[in-house]
This record gives C-alpha cells, sequence and structure tokens, in this order.
C-alpha cells in the first residue's frame, strides 16, 4: 500500500503536551526586569482560553468538538510510503512522509489557525492580527478567520511579499488584508524603515508590527495570533504526529528509526515529533532532527538563552535557541525558516540531548526537492526541501549501512505558490548564503546583557492562569 487512510472517527480527539513528560520542564517568561511574568500579563495580547493553554503542563487537552468539525475537512491526513525516491535511491530504508500539504491553505498551519480562531471567538474577539514569513500562516489563519467569523490583518515580511504575490491574493479571497512589513502604518515599522530602507524585512520584525497593531486597539477587540513558536501552537500541531503514529501501526511498522521535519519556529516539527519524543523519553531507540537553514542556522550554532520573540522587544523574554533578536536572515526561499529563535519547547528538547538537529545549504534543499518531483511527484514548499534533503542523507546512510530503517517525516506543506524560487534554480540564479561568524556573533553580543537560561533547572510559571 502506498498510502495510509484514518477515517474522521479515528482522527485525534485530545491534543499531546509535552511539558508535562519533558525532563526539565520549559523555563517561565520573564518581563523586562529580568522577573517571571505572570500569565494575566499576556492577556493583552492573546485570550485568557489560550494563555492557559500555553502554561498547562497537562499531558492531555480536549480537542472541542466544533473545532474537529472543522478540521474535518481535510484530516485525518494520508500516511504516504515514498516507494518511487526508496527504489531511485536504491536504500533499503523504508520512507513515509504524512501529507500536510492537502488542507486548503496547503500546509500544517490551519491545524493551529482553526483552533486558534476558535478560542479567541469563544473569547469574545472579533479581529487578529498576525505576522507571515512565506505566506503560508497568513494564509491558513485568513482561511480560519473567514470559517470563524473574526477579521483579519496579516504583516507580511516585504521580501517574500515580493516574491510570493500568489499568497497575498489567497489571503484575500479568504477576507483578509495583507501588507509588506516593516511597513508605515506602525511605529515599530517606521523605526526599521528609518534605520533600514532596503530590509528585506524578517518574521521579528512582522510579529512587532502585529502585536503593536494588536495592543494598540483600544476596543479590545483584537488579539495577536502566532504561526509557530509558542507552547500552544505546538500542541495544537501534535494531532500530526498522534495520526502519524496509528498509521504506522496499521502500515505493520512497529516505530520510526529517524524522525524528521523541517523546523522555522518548530511548530510542523513539533506536530509530528512530540508523540514520539515522549516514546524516546521513555526509552524508545530512535533518531529525531529537526532541519534549518545553513543561512538561518538557529538551532546548530545559536545560544540557547533568554531572548525577545520580536525585533522591537514587544515580547516578553523567552528561553529558547536565539540569534539575537535584531538578526536578519539572508533573503532565502524558504521564508518560513527565516526566524531567529526556536519554539521553547523545541529548545529545551535539544539542550535535554532529545533532538539532534541538522542545516542544509539552499541549492542543496532545491536538488532535494527537485529528486522528489522527479520521483514521487509532488512540488514541496520550500521549507519542506530542507526535511527532505536530511531524508536522502538518511536514507543513503541506512544504504551504506545496509540497514532496513523506518523513516518518517512532515510534507510540511506544497510549493506550487512558490515557483519563483524553482524558476531561479532552473535558470541557475540560485546562491547559496553562508552565515559569516563575525556576522553571527555581532547579533549575538547584542543580547549578552540579558538573562541566561539555565539549562537544566526546573522553572515553572508563577500562578495559574485566571480563567
Ligand atoms: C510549508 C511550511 N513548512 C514549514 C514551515 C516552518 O514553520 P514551523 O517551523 O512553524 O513549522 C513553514 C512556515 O511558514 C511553512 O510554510
Amino acid at each position: 500500500m502506498s498510502a495510509i487512510y484514518l477515517n474522521r472517527d479515528q482522527m485525534p480527539t485530545q491534543w499531546y503536551n509535552l511539558a508535562a513528560d519533558l525532563p526539565t520542564p520549559p523555563q517561565p517568561f520573564l518581563g523586562p526586569d529580568g522577573k517571571p511574568i505572570t500569565p494575566d500579563m499576556l492577556a493583552p495580547v492573546f485570550p485568557m482560553n489560550l494563555i492557559e493553554q500555553e502554561v498547562s503542563t497537562q499531558r492531555w487537552i480536549d480537542i472541542p468538538g466544533e473545532i474537529l468539525e472543522i478540521l474535518s475537512r481535510w484530516r485525518p491526513t494520508p500516511l504516504r510510503r515514498a516507494r518511487f525516491l526508496e527504489k531511485h535511491l536504491k536504500t533499503p530504508a523504508r520512507i513515509y512522509y504524512k501529507d500536510e500539504s492537502v488542507s486548503p491553505p496547503g500546509s500544517h498551519k490551519p491545524n493551529t489557525a482553526v483552533a486558534q480562531a476558535w478560542y479567541n471567538k469563544q473569547f469574545g474577539i472579533t479581529r487578529l492580527t498576525t505576522e507571515t514569513g512565506a505566506g503560508q500562516w497568513g494564509c491558513a489563519l485568513a482561511f480560519a478567520c473567514k470559517l470563524i467569523g473574526l477579521e483579519c490583518k496579516v504583516y507580511m515580511v516585504r521580501i517574500s511579499f515580493d516574491q510570493k504575490p500568489l499568497r497575498k491574493i489567497m489571503m484575500r479571497i479568504w477576507g483578509a488584508e495583507c501588507i509588506a512589513s516593516p511597513s508605515s502604518q506602525t511605529n515599530s515599522g517606521r523605526k526599521i524603515l528609518e534605520e533600514m530602507p532596503d530590509t528585506p524585512g524578517s518574521l521579528g520584525i512582522a510579529i512587532s508590527e502585529a502585536i503593536e497593531d494588536a495592543v494598540s486597539d483600544k476596543s479590545g477587540k483584537t488579539r495577536y495570533s502566532l504561526g509557530s513558536v509558542l507552547n500552544h501552537v505546538l500542541l495544537h500541531q501534535t494531532v500530526i504526529g498522534l495520526e502519524a503514529k496509528r498509521q504506522l501501526a496499521q502500515a505493520g511498522e512497529k516505530k520510526p528509526d529517524v524522525v524528521i521535519a523541517c523546523a522555522g519556529g518548530g511548530s510542523n516539527f513539533a506536530g509530528l515529533s512530540f508523540p514520539f519524543v515522549c516514546d524516546k523519553i521513555q526509552g524508545a531507540d530512535l533518531a529525531i532532527h529537526p532541519v534549518e537553514p545553513t543561512a538561518c542556522p538557529t538551532m546548530t550554532r545559536g545560544p540557547f538563552t533568554y531572548d525577545h520573540g520580536d525585533t522591537a522587544c514587544l515580547t516578553p523574554l523567552i528561553a529558547m535557541h536565539t540569534l539575537g533578536h535584531r538578526f536578519v536572515p539572508a533573503p532565502i526561499h524558504a521564508g518560513g525558516l527565516r526566524y531567529h529563535g526556536m519554539a521553547p519547547l523545541v529548545s529545551q528538547a535539544i539542550v535535554e540531548g532529545l533532538l539532534e538537529p541538522r542545516s542544509y545549504d539552499q541549492i542543496r534543499c532545491y536538488e532535494a526537492a527537485m529528486l522528489w518531483a522527479s520521483t514521487e511527484g509532488p512540488i514541496c514548499a520550500p521549507e519542506t526541501s530542507h526535511a527532505i534533503a536530511c531524508v536522502i542523507e538518511e536514507a543513503i546512510k541506512a544504504r551504506e549501512e545496509g540497514r532496513e530503517k523506518v523513516i518518517l517525516f512532515n510534507f510540511s506543506g506544497h510549493g506550487l505558490m512558490d515557483l519563483l524560487g524553482y524558476d531561479k534554480y532552473l535558470s541557475g540564479h540560485l546562491t547559496d548564503y553562508s552565515l559569516p561568524d563575525e556576522v553571527l556573533q555581532k547579533s549575538i553580543e547584542e543580547i549578552k546583557h540579558l538573562p541566561k537560561a539555565p539549562a537544566k533547572k526546573s522553572g515553572r510559571w508563577p500562578t495559574k492562569a485566571k480563567s
């Protein structure tokens, strides 16, 4: 069988929360005074029902029936076997991928967009603001807001705004307003434009603008929605891994030996891998690889320390792997991987030695995407190509070792709106961007004054979230 499907009634009805099982729970966020903030201090930015999920250490959290109903438009997603790539590589490995490209916007992002829009609506919010890199998240939130009945404004990183014009049209079809970031509509955008008029923008800058927009709405009916990084976002994505586990069992596989996904802020990686990270904590033998670009090497070269999640320092301090909040990554086509930080839960799992991050150059990833398209067929998103580059490396390793490994990866999205990058690759105009050490050190130097994250000390949120 090349694809394993589940019935609608086999969809997971609870999300899995890794915070319950990590040997060291993630550190609390810190305020400007360096002290842990209380959950209610996040209330101007997020609705309290999502803040409760953010700070929760409960292992299983029920998925409301109305959210399941919306997700059932495209879930459960298929688990497919990449037989043609296996054959091409002459590998004894069995390669499976969870196909998240089948959602209406084309990626895993609506798994949390729907949940976030639903919880905001329950809380009486009428409008959401957000950032988007490649445009996948902006499309996903626009789609979710349309279905649930909320207004939506998207700040899209300028380089992607120019590289991916079709995504803007998708957002408009689903009723959202999309503008290029940095923009002249916010204080943080204007300040950056004054300092760097030609900046390609970054997710960190777009996040600053979207938060500023939300908190400055006097009506109190606007909140901000983040497409990755935070615990509740990762939580909503765990339907991916929970379904995959069931599907692998249906395919007769006991367990994967290698689990792989690309990681920008960490949400699709966490979604697929966290249920398997739980197995690893309990003693299962498997390797788990989050994959990033060499141009934005947060996990492989960035320190684990406290830093802001955005450029204008509007977010609290978060303990994570980071390249520094003022770091502006080179304009690679995988816009969704151009983020200076990494999810605190993913970062903590790296510190615990549960994950082994990898990084690959842009051209190598396009080569992997081309091989995928010419063997399996689908045209993958530039972000997803990073996972595929790692899958190919692992499959070749299995051939060299003569080992029958089971490799599982997340096909996080299709690349049908990202063809300009392929065009550049095909015409030989694509370049690699290696990050010089001096540039990295300069960026990290700028956050040296911020508190250090204790790597292995138990940290807890100071008080329970109010409901
Ligand atoms: C298709 C696709 N995959 C992966 C990512 C990376 O995000 P995350 O690390 O949150 O999964 C993005 C982000 O935009 C994306 O669009």
